[in-house]
Protein backbone atom coordinates (compact mmCIF):
# COMPACT_ATOMS: atom_id res chain seq x y z
CA UNK A 1 0.00 0.00 0.00
CA UNK A 2 0.88 3.49 -1.05
CA UNK A 3 1.44 5.76 2.15
CA UNK A 4 -0.53 8.41 0.65
CA UNK A 5 -1.72 8.80 -3.08
CA UNK A 6 -3.93 11.67 -4.76
CA UNK A 7 -6.37 9.58 -6.71
CA UNK A 8 -8.79 10.65 -10.23
CA UNK A 9 -12.17 9.68 -11.06
CA UNK A 10 -12.91 7.13 -12.94
CA UNK A 11 -12.58 7.59 -16.67
CA UNK A 12 -10.14 10.38 -16.36
CA UNK A 13 -8.07 10.50 -19.44
CA UNK A 14 -4.83 10.14 -19.57
CA UNK A 15 -2.89 10.75 -23.10
CA UNK A 16 0.09 12.31 -24.74
CA UNK A 17 -0.66 15.40 -27.81
CA UNK A 18 0.86 15.24 -30.73
CA UNK A 19 0.56 17.95 -34.04
CA UNK A 20 0.62 16.34 -37.62
CA UNK A 21 3.63 18.90 -39.09
CA UNK A 22 5.70 18.26 -35.54
CA UNK A 23 5.61 14.35 -35.71
CA UNK A 24 4.54 13.40 -39.45
CA UNK A 25 7.55 14.66 -41.64
CA UNK A 26 7.45 15.65 -45.18
CA UNK A 27 4.49 18.27 -45.11
CA UNK A 28 6.04 19.86 -47.86
CA UNK A 29 2.58 21.51 -48.83
CA UNK A 30 2.36 23.85 -46.16
CA UNK A 31 3.32 27.29 -45.03
CA UNK A 32 5.80 25.69 -41.95
CA UNK A 33 7.91 24.11 -44.13
CA UNK A 34 8.11 26.68 -46.81
CA UNK A 35 9.28 28.83 -43.47
CA UNK A 36 11.66 26.21 -42.90
CA UNK A 37 13.63 26.68 -45.87
CA UNK A 38 14.33 30.37 -45.83
CA UNK A 39 17.41 31.42 -43.78
CA UNK A 40 17.43 32.68 -40.37
CA UNK A 41 13.72 31.51 -39.83
CA UNK A 42 14.43 28.46 -37.39
CA UNK A 43 17.00 28.10 -34.82
CA UNK A 44 20.27 26.73 -36.04
CA UNK A 45 18.86 26.13 -39.47
CA UNK A 46 17.23 23.38 -38.28
CA UNK A 47 13.55 21.51 -40.68
CA UNK A 48 10.95 19.57 -39.55
CA UNK A 49 12.67 16.72 -42.37
CA UNK A 50 11.06 13.43 -41.57
CA UNK A 51 10.08 14.20 -38.33
CA UNK A 52 9.42 11.48 -36.42
CA UNK A 53 8.36 9.47 -39.29
CA UNK A 54 4.55 9.01 -38.45
CA UNK A 55 3.79 9.42 -42.18
CA UNK A 56 6.17 6.63 -42.99
CA UNK A 57 4.42 4.03 -40.56
CA UNK A 58 5.96 4.88 -37.16
CA UNK A 59 2.92 6.09 -35.62
CA UNK A 60 2.66 2.24 -35.05
CA UNK A 61 5.41 1.56 -32.37
CA UNK A 62 4.61 5.32 -31.36
CA UNK A 63 0.96 4.36 -30.20
CA UNK A 64 2.01 0.90 -29.04
CA UNK A 65 4.52 2.68 -26.65
CA UNK A 66 1.58 5.07 -25.35
CA UNK A 67 -0.67 1.94 -24.83
CA UNK A 68 1.43 -0.47 -23.01
CA UNK A 69 2.54 2.40 -20.79
CA UNK A 70 -0.84 2.76 -19.61
CA UNK A 71 -2.55 6.09 -21.42
CA UNK A 72 -6.12 5.46 -22.54
CA UNK A 73 -6.59 8.26 -25.12
CA UNK A 74 -4.05 9.67 -27.52
CA UNK A 75 -5.00 13.66 -29.09
CA UNK A 76 -3.10 14.24 -32.61
CA UNK A 77 -3.73 16.24 -35.45
CA UNK A 78 -4.57 15.78 -38.94
CA UNK A 79 -2.63 18.21 -41.66
CA UNK A 80 -5.10 19.81 -43.79
CA UNK A 81 -2.21 20.07 -46.54
CA UNK A 82 -2.60 16.48 -47.13
CA UNK A 83 -6.20 16.18 -47.10
CA UNK A 84 -7.08 19.43 -49.49
CA UNK A 85 -3.68 19.85 -51.43
CA UNK A 86 -5.32 21.98 -53.97
CA UNK A 87 -8.46 23.95 -53.34
CA UNK A 88 -10.31 21.83 -55.59
CA UNK A 89 -9.01 18.43 -54.96
CA UNK A 90 -9.21 15.92 -52.00
CA UNK A 91 -6.37 13.08 -51.15
CA UNK A 92 -8.80 10.37 -50.18
CA UNK A 93 -5.90 8.28 -49.25
CA UNK A 94 -4.01 11.13 -47.20
CA UNK A 95 -8.30 10.56 -45.20
CA UNK A 96 -7.90 6.93 -44.94
CA UNK A 97 -4.33 7.26 -43.90
CA UNK A 98 -6.12 8.98 -41.16
CA UNK A 99 -8.87 6.73 -40.34
CA UNK A 100 -6.14 3.67 -40.20
CA UNK A 101 -4.49 6.20 -37.64
CA UNK A 102 -7.73 6.54 -35.84
CA UNK A 103 -8.65 3.20 -36.14
CA UNK A 104 -4.70 2.17 -34.52
CA UNK A 105 -5.80 4.21 -31.76
CA UNK A 106 -9.32 2.36 -31.11
CA UNK A 107 -7.59 -0.99 -31.41
CA UNK A 108 -4.99 0.02 -28.47
CA UNK A 109 -7.84 1.06 -26.04
CA UNK A 110 -6.91 5.06 -26.91
CA UNK A 111 -9.55 7.42 -26.75
CA UNK A 112 -9.04 10.02 -29.95
CA UNK A 113 -8.78 13.66 -29.60
CA UNK A 114 -8.83 15.28 -33.18
CA UNK A 115 -7.02 18.83 -34.17
CA UNK A 116 -8.51 19.92 -36.89
CA UNK A 117 -5.95 22.95 -37.24
CA UNK A 118 -2.79 22.93 -35.50
CA UNK A 119 -0.86 25.95 -37.07
CA UNK A 120 -0.16 24.76 -40.42
CA UNK A 121 -1.87 25.74 -43.43
CA UNK A 122 -1.87 24.80 -46.83
CA UNK A 123 0.24 26.60 -49.32
CA UNK A 124 -2.72 27.71 -51.34
CA UNK A 125 -4.65 28.97 -48.57
CA UNK A 126 -1.74 30.78 -47.47
CA UNK A 127 -0.55 32.40 -50.59
CA UNK A 128 -4.79 33.32 -51.03
CA UNK A 129 -4.19 35.57 -48.35
CA UNK A 130 -4.00 32.65 -45.23
CA UNK A 131 -6.21 33.73 -42.40
CA UNK A 132 -6.62 37.52 -43.14
CA UNK A 133 -9.19 36.65 -46.47
CA UNK A 134 -12.53 37.31 -45.03
CA UNK A 135 -13.55 34.21 -47.10
CA UNK A 136 -11.29 31.92 -44.70
CA UNK A 137 -14.35 30.77 -42.85
CA UNK A 138 -15.52 29.35 -45.78
CA UNK A 139 -12.78 27.18 -46.98
CA UNK A 140 -12.01 26.03 -43.62
CA UNK A 141 -15.70 24.76 -42.91
CA UNK A 142 -15.53 22.93 -46.03
CA UNK A 143 -12.15 21.23 -44.89
CA UNK A 144 -13.87 20.95 -41.50
CA UNK A 145 -17.11 18.80 -42.86
CA UNK A 146 -14.99 16.84 -45.03
CA UNK A 147 -12.64 15.63 -42.85
CA UNK A 148 -15.39 14.83 -39.90
CA UNK A 149 -17.28 13.15 -42.34
CA UNK A 150 -14.37 10.46 -43.14
CA UNK A 151 -13.65 10.36 -39.45
CA UNK A 152 -16.70 10.86 -37.45
CA UNK A 153 -16.63 6.73 -36.77
CA UNK A 154 -13.30 6.80 -34.89
CA UNK A 155 -14.01 10.35 -32.70
CA UNK A 156 -16.28 12.68 -30.87
CA UNK A 157 -13.58 14.28 -29.23
CA UNK A 158 -12.93 17.50 -31.86
CA UNK A 159 -10.49 20.38 -31.50
CA UNK A 160 -10.84 23.15 -34.48
CA UNK A 161 -7.88 25.47 -33.60
CA UNK A 162 -4.96 24.63 -31.29
CA UNK A 163 -3.83 27.78 -29.61
CA UNK A 164 -5.05 30.36 -32.05
CA UNK A 165 -4.05 32.85 -29.32
CA UNK A 166 -1.00 32.02 -29.82
CA UNK A 167 -0.63 31.53 -33.79
CA UNK A 168 -2.43 34.98 -34.31
CA UNK A 169 0.17 37.07 -31.93
CA UNK A 170 3.84 34.97 -32.89
CA UNK A 171 2.44 34.86 -36.96
CA UNK A 172 0.71 38.48 -36.96
CA UNK A 173 2.06 40.62 -34.36
CA UNK A 174 5.54 39.52 -32.95
CA UNK A 175 6.34 38.20 -36.22
CA UNK A 176 8.84 34.70 -35.27
CA UNK A 177 6.32 32.54 -37.27
CA UNK A 178 4.85 32.78 -40.79
CA UNK A 179 4.08 34.78 -42.09
CA UNK A 180 6.24 36.82 -39.75
CA UNK A 181 4.02 40.30 -39.77
CA UNK A 182 4.75 42.79 -37.44
CA UNK A 183 0.91 44.58 -37.33
CA UNK A 184 -1.20 43.87 -34.20
CA UNK A 185 -4.59 44.65 -36.74
CA UNK A 186 -3.88 41.67 -39.13
CA UNK A 187 -3.46 40.07 -35.59
CA UNK A 188 -6.90 41.29 -34.27
CA UNK A 189 -8.40 40.70 -38.12
CA UNK A 190 -7.14 36.87 -37.83
CA UNK A 191 -8.39 36.13 -34.82
CA UNK A 192 -11.90 37.44 -36.08
CA UNK A 193 -11.72 35.21 -39.11
CA UNK A 194 -10.93 32.17 -37.07
CA UNK A 195 -13.72 32.93 -34.42
CA UNK A 196 -16.08 32.92 -37.65
CA UNK A 197 -14.48 29.68 -38.74
CA UNK A 198 -14.41 28.37 -35.26
CA UNK A 199 -18.27 28.88 -35.01
CA UNK A 200 -18.60 27.57 -38.83
CA UNK A 201 -16.84 24.55 -37.62
CA UNK A 202 -19.08 23.97 -34.69
CA UNK A 203 -22.23 24.31 -36.43
CA UNK A 204 -20.99 21.99 -39.10
CA UNK A 205 -19.41 19.16 -37.04
CA UNK A 206 -22.35 19.29 -34.63
CA UNK A 207 -25.08 18.36 -38.07
CA UNK A 208 -22.37 15.83 -39.01
CA UNK A 209 -22.37 14.01 -35.52
CA UNK A 210 -25.03 14.48 -32.52
CA UNK A 211 -22.95 13.49 -29.75
CA UNK A 212 -19.46 15.23 -31.02
CA UNK A 213 -17.83 17.47 -28.35
CA UNK A 214 -16.15 20.45 -29.85
CA UNK A 215 -13.87 23.16 -28.54
CA UNK A 216 -10.55 24.98 -28.95
CA UNK A 217 -6.85 24.21 -27.00
CA UNK A 218 -6.37 27.51 -25.55
CA UNK A 219 -2.42 28.37 -24.76
CA UNK A 220 -3.11 29.66 -21.10
CA UNK A 221 -0.42 31.51 -19.58
CA UNK A 222 -0.32 32.34 -16.13
CA UNK A 223 0.84 36.06 -15.50
CA UNK A 224 1.83 37.20 -12.10
CA UNK A 225 2.33 41.49 -11.68
CA UNK A 226 5.95 41.59 -11.26
CA UNK A 227 5.64 44.84 -8.35
CA UNK A 228 1.73 44.73 -7.40
CA UNK A 229 1.96 48.75 -5.73
CA UNK A 230 3.06 49.39 -9.44
CA UNK A 231 -0.32 50.86 -11.33
CA UNK A 232 1.73 50.26 -14.76
CA UNK A 233 2.75 46.75 -13.65
CA UNK A 234 -0.72 46.08 -12.70
CA UNK A 235 -2.39 47.37 -16.16
CA UNK A 236 0.39 45.45 -18.67
CA UNK A 237 -0.63 42.31 -16.41
CA UNK A 238 -4.07 42.57 -16.89
CA UNK A 239 -4.34 43.82 -20.03
CA UNK A 240 -1.97 41.43 -21.39
CA UNK A 241 -4.16 38.38 -19.41
CA UNK A 242 -7.40 39.89 -21.36
CA UNK A 243 -5.74 40.02 -24.86
CA UNK A 244 -4.02 36.97 -24.50
CA UNK A 245 -5.80 34.42 -22.35
CA UNK A 246 -9.26 35.73 -22.39
CA UNK A 247 -10.19 37.37 -25.47
CA UNK A 248 -11.24 33.80 -27.43
CA UNK A 249 -12.67 31.85 -24.48
CA UNK A 250 -15.02 35.16 -24.37
CA UNK A 251 -15.63 35.33 -27.82
CA UNK A 252 -17.02 31.56 -27.57
CA UNK A 253 -18.71 32.29 -24.80
CA UNK A 254 -20.49 35.68 -25.32
CA UNK A 255 -20.12 36.49 -29.46
CA UNK A 256 -18.24 39.68 -29.19
CA UNK A 257 -14.10 39.92 -29.13
CA UNK A 258 -13.02 42.44 -26.80
CA UNK A 259 -9.66 43.76 -28.31
CA UNK A 260 -7.95 46.74 -26.82
CA UNK A 261 -9.66 49.75 -28.11
CA UNK A 262 -12.18 47.81 -30.21
CA UNK A 263 -15.02 45.20 -30.04
CA UNK A 264 -16.53 43.66 -32.60
CA UNK A 265 -19.58 41.43 -32.63
CA UNK A 266 -19.57 37.77 -33.66
CA UNK A 267 -23.54 36.47 -32.29
CA UNK A 268 -22.91 33.12 -34.22
CA UNK A 269 -19.49 31.98 -31.57
CA UNK A 270 -21.90 32.25 -28.27
CA UNK A 271 -21.70 29.50 -27.02
CA UNK A 272 -19.48 27.34 -29.13
CA UNK A 273 -17.67 25.69 -26.94
CA UNK A 274 -18.39 22.54 -25.47
CA UNK A 275 -15.43 22.57 -22.98
CA UNK A 276 -12.50 23.97 -22.33
CA UNK A 277 -9.29 23.00 -23.48
CA UNK A 278 -6.12 24.41 -21.42
CA UNK A 279 -2.70 24.40 -22.59
CA UNK A 280 -0.45 25.14 -20.06
CA UNK A 281 3.21 25.28 -19.53
CA UNK A 282 4.51 28.08 -17.10
CA UNK A 283 3.67 31.30 -15.20
CA UNK A 284 5.58 34.67 -16.21
CA UNK A 285 6.38 37.77 -14.04
CA UNK A 286 4.93 41.13 -16.14
CA UNK A 287 6.15 44.30 -15.84
CA UNK A 288 5.52 47.34 -17.59
CA UNK A 289 8.23 48.26 -20.43
CA UNK A 290 7.79 51.53 -23.17
CA UNK A 291 10.03 48.89 -25.46
CA UNK A 292 7.81 46.16 -25.99
CA UNK A 293 4.97 48.05 -27.77
CA UNK A 294 5.17 44.67 -29.97
CA UNK A 295 4.03 42.71 -26.68
CA UNK A 296 1.63 45.49 -25.25
CA UNK A 297 4.17 47.22 -23.22
CA UNK A 298 4.60 43.79 -21.33
CA UNK A 299 7.92 42.56 -20.22
CA UNK A 300 7.69 39.04 -19.26
CA UNK A 301 10.04 37.20 -17.67
CA UNK A 302 10.79 34.18 -15.23
CA UNK A 303 11.81 34.94 -11.08
CA UNK A 304 15.89 34.81 -10.85
CA UNK A 305 14.90 31.66 -7.82
CA UNK A 306 12.70 29.88 -10.53
CA UNK A 307 13.26 26.28 -11.39
CA UNK A 308 14.33 26.54 -15.24
CA UNK A 309 13.96 23.77 -17.29
CA UNK A 310 16.93 22.30 -19.87
CA UNK A 311 16.97 25.29 -22.33
CA UNK A 312 15.74 28.07 -19.90
CA UNK A 313 12.46 28.25 -22.19
CA UNK A 314 10.08 26.98 -19.31
CA UNK A 315 9.88 27.55 -15.51
CA UNK A 316 8.60 25.23 -13.14
CA UNK A 317 5.49 26.64 -11.55
CA UNK A 318 2.77 24.24 -10.90
CA UNK A 319 0.93 26.89 -8.93
CA UNK A 320 0.03 28.66 -11.96
CA UNK A 321 -2.21 25.74 -13.66
CA UNK A 322 -3.89 25.38 -10.34
CA UNK A 323 -5.02 29.26 -10.53
CA UNK A 324 -5.54 28.84 -14.51
CA UNK A 325 -7.82 26.20 -13.73
CA UNK A 326 -9.70 28.18 -11.38
CA UNK A 327 -9.81 31.32 -13.75
CA UNK A 328 -11.14 28.61 -16.80
CA UNK A 329 -14.13 27.70 -14.06
CA UNK A 330 -15.95 31.01 -14.92
CA UNK A 331 -16.56 29.58 -18.50
CA UNK A 332 -19.27 26.63 -17.19
CA UNK A 333 -17.53 23.67 -19.54
CA UNK A 334 -15.69 20.84 -18.50
CA UNK A 335 -12.20 21.31 -18.41
CA UNK A 336 -9.62 19.27 -20.53
CA UNK A 337 -6.20 19.89 -19.92
CA UNK A 338 -5.32 19.39 -23.62
CA UNK A 339 -1.32 19.87 -23.28
CA UNK A 340 1.65 20.21 -20.76
CA UNK A 341 4.72 19.28 -20.40
CA UNK A 342 8.37 20.76 -20.19
CA UNK A 343 11.68 20.36 -22.68
CA UNK A 344 14.01 18.85 -21.01
CA UNK A 345 16.23 16.67 -22.82
CA UNK A 346 18.43 14.95 -19.87
CA UNK A 347 14.77 14.80 -17.92
CA UNK A 348 16.58 16.07 -14.98
CA UNK A 349 13.49 18.21 -14.13
CA UNK A 350 10.40 16.46 -16.31
CA UNK A 351 9.65 14.05 -13.03
CA UNK A 352 8.52 16.76 -10.72
CA UNK A 353 7.22 19.19 -13.57
CA UNK A 354 4.83 15.98 -14.26
CA UNK A 355 4.29 15.23 -10.35
CA UNK A 356 4.09 18.56 -9.50
CA UNK A 357 1.73 19.88 -12.56
CA UNK A 358 -0.50 16.76 -12.04
CA UNK A 359 -0.91 17.09 -7.98
CA UNK A 360 -2.33 20.65 -9.00
CA UNK A 361 -4.72 19.11 -11.17
CA UNK A 362 -6.02 16.80 -8.25
CA UNK A 363 -6.51 19.71 -5.84
CA UNK A 364 -8.48 20.67 -8.67
CA UNK A 365 -10.88 17.64 -9.27
CA UNK A 366 -10.99 17.60 -5.48
CA UNK A 367 -12.88 20.70 -5.35
CA UNK A 368 -15.27 18.92 -7.89
CA UNK A 369 -13.82 21.32 -10.67
CA UNK A 370 -14.93 19.66 -13.99
CA UNK A 371 -10.92 18.31 -15.52
CA UNK A 372 -11.58 15.38 -17.47
CA UNK A 373 -8.49 14.91 -18.60
CA UNK A 374 -4.63 15.23 -18.79
CA UNK A 375 -2.42 15.40 -22.41
CA UNK A 376 1.15 15.41 -22.19
CA UNK A 377 3.05 16.83 -24.53
CA UNK A 378 4.66 15.37 -25.44
CA UNK A 379 4.93 11.08 -26.33
CA UNK A 380 8.48 11.29 -28.71
CA UNK A 381 10.93 14.54 -28.79
CA UNK A 382 9.10 16.27 -32.11
CA UNK A 383 10.01 19.66 -34.51
CA UNK A 384 9.33 22.40 -31.87
CA UNK A 385 8.67 25.40 -34.65
CA UNK A 386 11.07 28.11 -34.57
CA UNK A 387 12.92 26.20 -32.00
CA UNK A 388 13.86 23.14 -34.47
CA UNK A 389 15.27 20.04 -32.50
CA UNK A 390 17.18 22.10 -29.91
CA UNK A 391 14.18 21.64 -27.37
CA UNK A 392 12.96 17.78 -26.29
CA UNK A 393 9.44 17.78 -25.35
CA UNK A 394 9.30 13.61 -25.42
CA UNK A 395 8.42 11.13 -23.04
CA UNK A 396 10.59 9.09 -25.56
CA UNK A 397 13.89 10.76 -26.62
CA UNK A 398 14.24 10.84 -30.66
CA UNK A 399 17.36 10.05 -32.54
CA UNK A 400 16.83 12.20 -35.35
CA UNK A 401 19.59 10.07 -37.16
CA UNK A 402 18.59 6.83 -36.62
CA UNK A 403 14.51 7.13 -36.50
CA UNK A 404 15.96 4.78 -32.83
CA UNK A 405 13.36 5.97 -29.94
CA UNK A 406 14.75 6.24 -25.98
CA UNK A 407 12.73 5.76 -22.92
CA UNK A 408 13.18 8.55 -20.12
CA UNK A 409 12.10 8.02 -16.96
CA UNK A 410 9.70 9.79 -16.79
CA UNK A 411 7.90 8.09 -19.39
CA UNK A 412 8.32 4.98 -16.61
CA UNK A 413 6.65 7.73 -14.12
CA UNK A 414 3.97 8.99 -16.01
CA UNK A 415 3.43 5.22 -17.17
CA UNK A 416 2.57 4.52 -13.10
CA UNK A 417 0.48 7.38 -13.03
CA UNK A 418 -2.11 6.08 -16.00
CA UNK A 419 -2.00 2.76 -14.31
CA UNK A 420 -2.94 3.69 -11.03
CA UNK A 421 -4.98 6.52 -12.07
CA UNK A 422 -3.25 8.64 -9.82
CA UNK A 423 -0.04 9.71 -7.71
CA UNK A 424 1.27 8.30 -5.17
CA UNK A 425 4.22 9.04 -2.84
CA UNK A 426 6.11 5.98 -3.76
CA UNK A 427 6.44 7.57 -7.22
CA UNK A 428 7.45 10.53 -6.00
CA UNK A 429 10.22 8.96 -3.94
CA UNK A 430 11.56 7.06 -6.34
CA UNK A 431 11.29 9.30 -9.36
CA UNK A 432 11.29 13.14 -7.99
CA UNK A 433 11.85 12.67 -4.05
CA UNK A 434 13.35 16.21 -4.18
CA UNK A 435 9.85 17.77 -4.30
CA UNK A 436 8.60 15.24 -1.50
CA UNK A 437 8.04 17.41 1.31
CA UNK A 438 5.95 20.14 -1.70
CA UNK A 439 3.38 17.28 -2.18
CA UNK A 440 2.91 15.38 1.00
CA UNK A 441 3.97 17.69 4.44
CA UNK A 442 4.19 16.85 7.57
C1 LIG B 1 2.55 24.37 -27.60
C2 LIG B 1 2.17 23.90 -28.98
C3 LIG B 1 2.79 22.58 -29.35
C4 LIG B 1 4.21 22.47 -28.86
C5 LIG B 1 4.31 22.83 -27.41
C6 LIG B 1 5.68 22.72 -26.81
O1 LIG B 1 2.40 25.75 -27.49
O2 LIG B 1 0.78 23.74 -29.08
O3 LIG B 1 2.68 22.42 -30.73
O4 LIG B 1 5.05 23.24 -29.64
O5 LIG B 1 3.85 24.15 -27.24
Amino acid sequence: MPSASFHFPKGFLWGTATAAHQVEGNNSNNQWWDWEQQEGRILQGHKSGLACDWWGGRWKEDLDRAAESGQNAHRLSVEWSRIQPAPDRWDEDALERYRLMLRGLRERGLTAMVTLHHFTNPLWFEEMGGWENDESPVFFEKFVRKTVEALKEYCTLWVTFNEPNGYAGLSYAVGVWPPGKKDFNASFHVTTNMVRAHAAAYRAIHTIQLEARVGIALYYRELACAHPTSPLDRWATRNLHHTLNAIWPRALKYGVLEFPLKRVRVPEAAQTQDYFGFNYYSRYQVAFDLRKAGEMFARQFFPPEADLSGTGFLANEPDGMFSGLKWALQFNVPILVTENGVEDAEDKMRPRYIAQHIHQMWRAVNFNWPVKSYFHWSLVDNFEWERGWTQRFGLWELDLDTQARRKRPSANLYAEICKENGLTSEMVTNYCPEVYDKLFPG
